[in-house]
């Protein structure tokens, strides 16, 4: 246990992990790391949120593929993925008699809408990261993988999700490969293109000269090879906005929405 090290310097020292040892989660560690989870704050404390762990090997290597093809995940000792949740809330209303009553009292019955779907992604994000700083303040390094949102048809069928369940986020856990105790931290934009007072600010490209400088002194040196770009912007935009993962999440938060917002109990 790291006991001397400040929730600030854990904060700031904490890195993505993708290279964990094989070792397992110790129960304690695991205990702790959940329970940080659901010590964060939700909304109303409705905890509208799950976390459903991975601990199929044939399950890890399906979502190795599924979330765009990232092996890691297969090798992960733990994984968690973080449910946005109105299901459990529905089905306790149903057990409830409230859709009964609001028909007694003529009022409308209303179902969860996208409005449920984002402030159950906030909950659900908000106990990610309180178990992403309790683990790192463990030793144990975690990486997000964003992609557990493509494909939805594939993941409600592994894990048997309902219609009012979104897999907002996944997380990898394991103790890093690495002995490196001070590893590079990835770089920030500077806190003025962050950092607003009052009012928010759009920027110009003379602004973004400045804020992408490093990035931008990085494409200059290196080779033009394919997709050949003039810029950075127009590279980052291939490999991330527009690239395929981009276009098949895209695709598959649309129909989750979708079924989200026209499901009926
Ligand atoms: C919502 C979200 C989704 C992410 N998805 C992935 C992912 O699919 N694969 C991956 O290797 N890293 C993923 N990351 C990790 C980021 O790449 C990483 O946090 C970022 O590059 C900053 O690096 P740092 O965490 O080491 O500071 C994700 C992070 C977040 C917050």
């Amino acid at each position: 246990m790291n006991g001397t090290r400040s929730v600030i310097e854990i904060i700031n020292k904490r890195r993505s992990v993708r290279a964990w040892k094989k070792t397992p989660i110790t129960p304690d560690h695991l205990n702790s790391i959940i329970h940080a989870a659901m010590r964060a704050p939700t909304a109303g404390n409705q905890m509208l949120y799950s976390i459903l762990q991975v601990d199929d090997q044939q399950k890890k290597d399906k979502l190795a593929k599924t979330c765009d093809n990232q092996p890691m995940i297969a090798k992960a000792p733990l994984v968690l993925i973080f449910l946005a949740d109105m299901q459990r809330w529905y089905d306790f209303y149903a057990s409830s008699g409230v859709k009964e009553l609001c028909e007694k009292k003529n009022l409308p019955y209303r179902t969860p809408k996208e409005s449920d779907l984002l402030i159950a992604s906030c909950d659900a994000l908000i106990a990610a990261q309180n178990s992403v700083i309790a683990a790192e303040s463990l030793g144990i390094g975690s990486c997000y993988i964003g992609d557990i949102m493509e494909n939805i048809e594939i993941h409600r069928e592994m894990f048997n999700l309902p219609k009012w369940v979104f897999p907002i986020t996944m997380l990898c856990f394991g103790y890093p490969k690495s002995k490196n105790k001070n590893p590079k931290l990835t770089r920030r934009f500077d806190e003025k293109y962050i950092h607003f007072r009052d009012v928010y600010q759009r920027f110009g490209k003379g602004d973004f000269d400045v804020m992408y400088k490093k990035s931008i002194e990085e494409f200059n040196k290196m080779d033009n090879k394919p997709p050949y770009v003039e810029n950075y912007g127009q590279r980052f935009y291939l490999f991330k906005t527009g690239a395929d993962f981009s276009i098949e999440m895209e695709r598959s938060v649309k129909k989750a929405i979708k079924d989200w917002n026209e499901a009926k109990y």
